[in-house]
């Protein structure tokens, strides 16, 4: 469920009209709405009631700072892969304790500035990043917590490019070899080994591969316990599902989900973490663009949008699909036709929708992309000289552009020319 609805024909965010955030700010852009940022926080929050828990919001997926600071207030951690993540989460007010630091090649330099600046746990993924780890720690003086993230060999039934549990992804050491490397770390003088993590990947939409990566966590924690650590804290990642095409997905909820964890890991009395990112923002978030031209082509008609790619690169790089819909709502009945419906930019790959029924429309027609709060604006770029869209934050009746379109100058200025011309 989330909070845009249409009300007397107009699609609104919680209790504002888009059509007047579009006429305040321009188009393209996104809007959030943090009733819903913080119902899917709770959500996940309540599924693991009972537990001694901690929900990390994973960064990744949305990263403004009015975000982060929403989820925060509501009692998140934050799950962080790069020290430009760490920092912002910092300057949006969380405190270090609440920040854990996942990543595949976190460098010596970002592994300082975590530890310097309060840490909740490292998520180590290699015997190198160990010793590196160690290093610093000793250099600043500091015992660093970590837990190890395990590969369990699982696969996760998502799209390629984003399983992350199966032997031949680069993510976390082999399960078959943790014992080894656990008894590597705990004989390290400035390691903390504390738990274990695990992350399989995303936009899972059946449970099963969960449970087979959470029993083996289960295992490997009695294992380990056998072997002298103190195993006391299961980082369990992210990855749960949302549904794109509202249509006809249906996948599992958070409380699932939470029953799942209780049910795979709950006898070990450790403490939970979980590292949802999608599912907080991914409903929690539209972007809105204006048609621009309609054209009819060769048996078909293309719906040129001022949105593109460079604004949403979620259908040009996994085929992902989001929902369109018109920001003034189709009168009952109307009749709907196929349009490809494109951005500006000069590639073929910038299509959002191959032929997708849409009701009749026309240049000047606002239209939203469901399902872009989570990996839209955060994986936005300048191509074509295209200015990064503005995020906007609407808290029922209000709302606050929450990062500002830049100016051309702005863009263009940060090039710098060298002395030879
Ligand atoms: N924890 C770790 C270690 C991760 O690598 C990720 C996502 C998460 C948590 C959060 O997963 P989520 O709950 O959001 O599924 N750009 C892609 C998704 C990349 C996910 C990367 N890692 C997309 O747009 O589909």
């Amino acid at each position: 469920m989330d909070h845009f609805l249409y009300r007397d024909g107009v699609l609104h965010a919680e209790d504002v009209p888009v059509a007047e955030i579009a006429a305040a700010v321009g188009t393209p852009f996104y809007v959030y709405s943090t009733a819903t940022l913080l119902r899917h926080f709770t959500l996940f929050d309540d599924a693991l009631d009972g537990m001694d828990h901690l929900v990390c919001y994973a960064m990744k997926a949305a990263s403004n700072q009015a975000i982060l600071k929403t989820l925060a207030q509501a009692g998140a951690g934050m799950d962080v892969v790069s020290g430009g993540e760490y920092a912002r989460a910092r300057a949006a007010g969380v405190s270090g304790d609440k920040i854990v630091f996942s990543g595949v090649g976190k460098t010596a330099d970002e592994i300082r500035m975590a530890l310097t600046g309060g840490i909740r746990q490292f998520n180590v993924e290699s015997e190198p990043e160990m010793e590196v780890l160690n290093r610093v720690a000793g250099e600043v003086g500091v015992i660093a917590p970590i837990t190890i993230r395990v590969n369990p060999d699982v696969d996760a039934k998502t799209h390629a490019k984003i399983a992350t549990g199966k032997s031949e992804n680069k993510f976390g050491i082999p399960i078959a070899r943790a014992r080894e490397v656990y008894a590597m770390a705990g004989a390290m003088d400035h390691l903390d080994v504390i738990g274990i993590d695990v992350h399989i990947g995303s936009q899972l939409t059946d449970l099963t591969p969960f449970e087979l990566a959470y029993q083996k966590v289960a295992e490997l924690t009695v294992q380990l316990r056998e072997d002298g650590h103190d195993i006391r804290r299961l980082d369990l990642g992210g990855g749960l599902g949302i549904p794109y095409a509202r249509s006809n997905e249906a996948p599992p909820l958070p409380t699932d989900y939470g029953a799942l964890i209780k049910r795979t890991v709950g006898h070990l009395g450790c403490e939970i973490e979980i590292e949802p990112g999608r599912l907080i923002a991914g409903n929690a978030g539209l972007m809105v663009s204006e048609v621009i031209y309609v054209k009819s082509g060769e048996g078909r008609d293309f719906l040129i949008l001022d949105g593109a790619m460079n604004d949403l690169i979620r259908p040009a790089m996994y085929e992902a699909h989001h929902d369109i819909v018109p920001v003034i709502e189709p009168a009952p009945g109307t009749e709907q036709t196929p349009y490809d419906i494109v951005g500006p930019v000069c590639e073929s790959g910038d299509t959002f929708a191959k032929q997708r029924m849409m009701p009749p429309l026309a240049a000047g027609d606002l239209v939203a992309f469901r399902s872009a709060g989570a990996y839209g604006a955060v994986m936005s770029s300048e191509y074509n000289t295209r200015p990064l869209i503005p995020e906007v934050l609407v808290n029922a009746d209000q709302y606050a552009v929450i990062r500002a379109r830049p100016t051309f100058d702005e863009m263009i200025n940060r090039d710098t020319i060298p002395g030879w011309f």
